[in-house]
């Protein structure tokens, strides 16, 4: 469907948030849109709904590539060509003391789901190589932690050390970044028997199940196979998941 660009704006280096009016389904939270970035770009791309309102979507992005790069161009009125919701998205556990773990561009999806996570107490961890952005937004609905690998804001390290120390007092963790984030968080709801769903990237073409280009490797009783991340995911709870 054909969407209008109501605004975007660059909000730390080569982080950008764009809005635009979504008329299409209301999405649940850690699904994805595929989007045509447009310019030389054949497939479209994968962004997770960063919010959503009143027939208004937002995503985060980081311009990589080519793609990015013209998405980071785009004007307001300008128009773009998006499917989805795709995926499946977080599985909402009601009344659970929930600790939200973002890393970098991966705190993305991490914003819708803490607006609509029905939770008894939320834990937010939020970690950043220096530079943070979108935590204010974060501030408000839940306990929010920051963490920055030199300590420029926040607290100095790695965001999994949050996770450590608080896992005891969590029934489920929600986790999105970088893969050895994800591993980490793996590693330690594993070992506490804590509950853990982690929301994956691969890179990917058609984006609905057909095309298996974005397969990720899963626990089976009897050894492994794989599952598609565009459409078994991109959420997975984290002890199906090997890395
Ligand atoms: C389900 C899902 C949700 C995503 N949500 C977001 C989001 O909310 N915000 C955001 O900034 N990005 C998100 N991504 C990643 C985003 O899709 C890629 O950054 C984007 O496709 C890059 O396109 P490009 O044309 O700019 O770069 P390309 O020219 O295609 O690639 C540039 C570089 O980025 C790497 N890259 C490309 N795609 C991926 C990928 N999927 N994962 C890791 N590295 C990749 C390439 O290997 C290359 O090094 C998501 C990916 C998935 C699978
Ligand atoms: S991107 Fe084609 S099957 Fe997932």
């Amino acid at each position: 469907m054909k969407a209008r660009v109501l605004s975007n704006r660059g909000i730390a280096s080569s982080v950008y948030e764009m809005t635009f009016e979504w008329k299409g389904k209301k999405p649940h939270p850690g699904q994805f849109l595929m989007i045509d970035c447009q310019g030389k770009t054949f497939l479209k791309r994968p962004f997770s709904v960063n919010d959503f309102e009143e027939e208004k979507m937002t995503i985060l992005y980081q311009v990589r590539g080519e793609g990015t790069k013209n998405l980071s161009q785009m004007k307001e009125g300008d128009i773009l060509e998006i499917t989805g919701p795709h995926g499946n998205g977080f599985e909402i556990l009601e009344g659970k003391r929930v600790l939200i773990v973002g890393g970098g561009v991966g705190i993305a999806p991490l914003l819708y789901l803490a607006k609509k996570v029905k939770a008894q107490k939320l834990y937010i961890a939020l970690g950043f190589k220096r530079e943070t952005f979108l935590v204010e937004k974060f501030e408000g609905l839940g306990e929010v932690v920051v963490t920055t690998e030199e300590g420029s804001t926040g607290r100095k390290g790695l965001v999994t050390s949050v996770v450590e120390e608080m896992i005891g007092e969590v029934d489920i963790v929600y986790g999105c970044g970088p893969k050895p984030m994800l591993k980490a968080l793996q590693e330690i709801s594993m070992k506490a028997n804590v509950l853990c769903q982690i929301s994956l990237e691969e890179k990917m073409a058609c984006g609905i199940g057909a095309c298996l280009g974005c397969a990720c490797k899963v626990r089976e009783d009897k050894g492994f196979s794989y599952k598609r991340v565009c459409r078994d995911g991109p959420v997975f709870w984290a002890e199906e998941v090997l890395f």
